[in-house]
């Protein structure tokens, strides 16, 4: 049987290294055809000799240029530009989506566009550009298919289900390491508590993104698109063990529902291998060595990222574009301890109050809005 050829974008991160540790498990199945990260010329480069990978894409153009010139083995594609066109060159059998944030998208869009299987994790592309996304799958006959935990959980409930039969989705979440803090501590968090989450982890964007929930409503955002599944048919449970990924309820009220360690190379195989599984040697999961499973209903008064998803959701057009735009800048500006954790929810409450309501359809379109609402939380947090 012939390996699937993969290219991996967000390779030097969490998702990204995990992704190499299942290659590396499974290495009669698949082969790594292109690795591309942010910055980190070494890292990349190092990956690309210890999988034998001949194409490497780097957004940073300056330490795009520098691994060129220091190493003759590999084709450097620089920027933002060359990841889209390195996606053309290398033209493998399956992308994997994980590079952290907006600047996701391009490179996702442009696999899709050839008809080229994508298996995402990249959260913020479903938020903001979700509908194009998805249509553009469906002229192509390209699939996507989730790796997010929570959304693999969903995608495995579903098989072999109608979905008009869909009645509810369950979408559990850990809660993040605040769940239980007394509201007049979290403007209190620093970037260093926020950055250690109890279950997962994971790159610093979303551990902080997990913290305020903002995570949670951008999950929603991905069963919206990926199942096409009404905001109002889907509901989150805070579920802090992060043993039952999510849930579905079906129109004669049963329920399925998928658990496992929280483990991401789960998820991650699964959408490697889809629709087929392959056998793993990943801890089994034993529900006598679980702590009592508990759920709970989210506190949105305490955390208003939810909520705004949904509203942001729901109101459509440009508007989910700047909910992550603005979310992108807040925790950038939480990182460099410019604004207190309680303030991400406020700038992005600001930031879709401020917007003019614009529609968008295309990739420029897009851009556009994303980069006002990041301009627009920036220069509020510089005015103030
Ligand atoms: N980690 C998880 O458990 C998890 C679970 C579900 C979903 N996700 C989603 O998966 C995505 C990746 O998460 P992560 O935790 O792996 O993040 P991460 O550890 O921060 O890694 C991000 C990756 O993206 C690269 N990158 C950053 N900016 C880039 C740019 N402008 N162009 C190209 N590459 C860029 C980074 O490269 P450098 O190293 O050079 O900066 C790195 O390889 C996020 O959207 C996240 O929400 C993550």
């Amino acid at each position: 049987m012939s390996r699937k050829r993969i290219l991996l974008l967000g390779s030097t991160g969490s998702i990204g290294t995990q992704t190499l540790d299942v290659i590396s498990r499974h290495s009669d199945r698949f082969r790594v055809v292109g690795l591309a990260a942010g910055s980190n010329a070494d890292a990349v480069s190092e990956q690309a000799a210890r999988f034998d990978v001949r194409h490497v894409g780097l957004a940073d153009t300056v330490q795009a240029s520098r691994l060129q010139a220091e190493n003759s083995l590999v084709e450097v594609f620089g920027g933002s530009d060359g990841l889209v066109e390195m996606v053309h060159a290398v033209a493998p059998d399956l992308v994997v989506g994980a590079i952290s944030g907006f600047a996701g998208l391009p490179s996702i869009l442009a696999a899709l566009e050839l008809g080229i299987n994508v298996a995402l994790a990249n959260k913020e592309p479903l938020v903001a550009a979700g509908e194009l996304i998805m249509t553009t799958a469906e002229r192509t006959g390209a699939e996507v298919i989730p790796i997010d935990s929570e959304l693999s959980a969903i995608l495995q409930c579903l098989a072999g289900e109608k979905r008009s039969d869909i009645s509810r989705v369950l979408l559990t979440a850990s809660g993040g390491p605040f769940a239980k803090l007394p509201p007049e501590q979290l403007s209190q968090v620093t970037p260093q508590q926020a950055l250690a989450h109890p279950n997962w982890k994971m790159g610093q964007k979303v551990t902080i993104d997990s913290a305020t929930l903002a995570n949670k409503g951008f999950e929603v955002f991905e069963v919206r698109w990926l199942f096409d599944v009404s905001f109002d048919r889907i509901e989150v449970v805070v579920h802090h063990q992060s043993v039952i990924h999510s849930l579905v309820e079906f129109s004669d009220t049963s329920v399925i529902a998928q658990l496992g360690w929280p483990d991401m190379r789960v998820p991650i195989q699964y959408a490697l291998s889809y629709p087929d599984r392959l056998a793993s040697d990943l801890k089994p999961l034993d529900l006598t060595k679980t702590s009592p499973l508990t759920f709970a209903a989210p506190d949105t008064d305490r955390f208003p990222c939810l909520q705004l998803a949904y509203e942001a959701g729901r109101a459509g057009g440009g508007y989910p574009v700047v909910l992550t735009g603005a979310d992108e800048a807040a925790v950038r500006l939480f990182l460099q301890e410019r604004i207190g954790f309680a303030e991400i929810a406020g700038c992005i409450e600001q930031a879709l109050e401020a917007f003019d309501g614009q529609t968008v359809t295309g990739l420029d379109e897009i851009e556009e809005v994303n980069d006002w609402a990041v301009r627009f939380v920036t220069e509020s947090a510089d005015k103030s």
